[in-house]
């Protein structure tokens, strides 16, 4: 063994260390300056968006984006309950109620069917339905060709997290630009990182300039310390903007990385019954991350097993999320629920894949699981 093998560590290397020690070098280490614009200006043309804020996480651009359109307490937002915790407890500090929902067996993403009975049953009810969240996940997106005109038949607007999605695309649109805003991570283990960051995207020009006073203490334009508002400190800082640019000249190399590390896995599995790649059939994923689904009656072994074997070769698994409506913190929640979520929760399994893999890691990993299978 040759050292640990993570998920997805942070891949960054000498065209990083310039642009952060150029930004420090030029004075600007508060969350304000030119790194922090041009990165923003980057990201919204990368993206096809006319306006972009820079932050602190993407959970504060989830935050944000929530209040900006209007949430609050006592509103319901649809959520799908296969995601991060992030996307709930967003929605929680709007003091709305997050509703849950399940996906689809293909790509774990919000099942439209689903999401349309909800929305429907919500209505019924006498419920004001204040945005759905539909997430990316794993870096593909969700069936907008599916969700956005059943949002606009409710008039529910839609955030997009794409906190995993950047430089995925659906039908020739890019992750992100779907609904009145979109949201990014740049957490450490993201296809772009900045450590810590995130980014809200959108056309509407308005909404943005309110995140970005909202995002800054919702501080008044006037020489002293003015506030009409509640605010928050959600600002990116001018130096980890920098580390952003640098990440995102170098996003489409890591992209076709994490896409051969996929097409590895799915080449070693081809033959195996019982496993599948998640949203395999998604060209325009960007591949953040690359997850097996077991089926453990076909399969004669199950998706954890294989995560112990590799784990004890020094080598990082995941299970997929554990569903929302599964989380004490969230017991009790109403949830529209088709038992998919669940299963790929017991049944899958998140494989490295980290743009920094070396071959030798990679050959590691594929020997490791191929000593596995044949031990079966
Ligand atoms: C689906 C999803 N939503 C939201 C977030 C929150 O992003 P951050 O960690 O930047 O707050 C993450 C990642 O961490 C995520 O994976």
């Amino acid at each position: 063994m040759t050292g640990r093998i993570l998920l997805s560590p942070p891949d960054v290397g000498i065209l990083e260390e310039s642009y952060i020690v150029d930004a420090l070098r030029s004075g600007w280490v508060a969350p304000v300056g030119p790194d922090v614009e041009a990165f923003e200006r980057e990201v919204a043309e990368r993206v096809g968006c006319g306006h972009a804020v820079a932050l602190s996480s993407g959970t504060a651009g989830l935050h944000l984006a929530l209040l900006a359109i209007g949430v609050r307490p006592g509103d319901v937002v649809v959520v799908p309950t296969l995601t991060f915790v992030a996307t709930a407890n967003a929605v929680v500090y709007t003091g709305a109620e997050p509703v849950f929902v399940d996906c689809e067996p293909a790509t774990g993403n919000l099942d439209p069917d689903l999401l349309a009975e909800l929305l429907r049953d919500l209505r019924a009810g006498g419920r004001r339905v204040a945005a759905v969240l539909p997430v990316d996940m794993f870096g593909a997106c969700a069936d907008y060709t599916r969700i956005l005109p059943l949002c606009a038949e409710a008039e529910v607007p839609i955030v997009a997290d794409a906190a995993e999605s950047l430089g995925a695309s659906h039908v020739g649109r890019a992750a992100g630009s779907f609904g009145r805003a979109g949201v990014f991570s740049f957490n450490g283990n993201k296809i772009i990182t900045t450590s810590g960051g995130g980014m809200l995207v959108s056309d509407d020009a308005d909404l943005v300039a309110l995140c970005r006073y909202l995002s800054t203490q919702a501080r008044q334009p006037v020489p002293h310390y003015e506030h009409t508002d509640v605010g928050y400190n959600y600002r990116l800082s001018n130096l980890l903007a920098a580390v952003g640019r640098a990440q995102l000249r170098r996003l489409d190399d890591m992209m076709a990385r994490r896409r051969q590390l996929r097409e590895l896995y799915a080449k070693l599995f081809a033959a195996i019954p019982g496993v599948r790649v998640l949203a395999d059939e998604d060209a325009t994923a960007n591949c953040w991350l690359t997850t097996i689904v077991v089926d453990p009656a076909a399969a004669g072994w199950r998706a954890a097993e294989l995560g112990a074997h590799l784990g004890a070769q020094d080598i990082e698994t995941r299970p997929v999320w554990k569903p929302m409506h599964l989380q004490p913190v969230f017991a009790g929640r109403r949830a529209l629920l088709s038992g998919t979520a669940e299963r790929l929760f017991t049944d899958g399994l998140t494989l490295p894949s980290g743009s920094a893999m070396t071959e030798v890691q990679v050959a590691r990993v594929l020997a490791e699981i191929e000593r596995f299978l044949q031990g079966r």
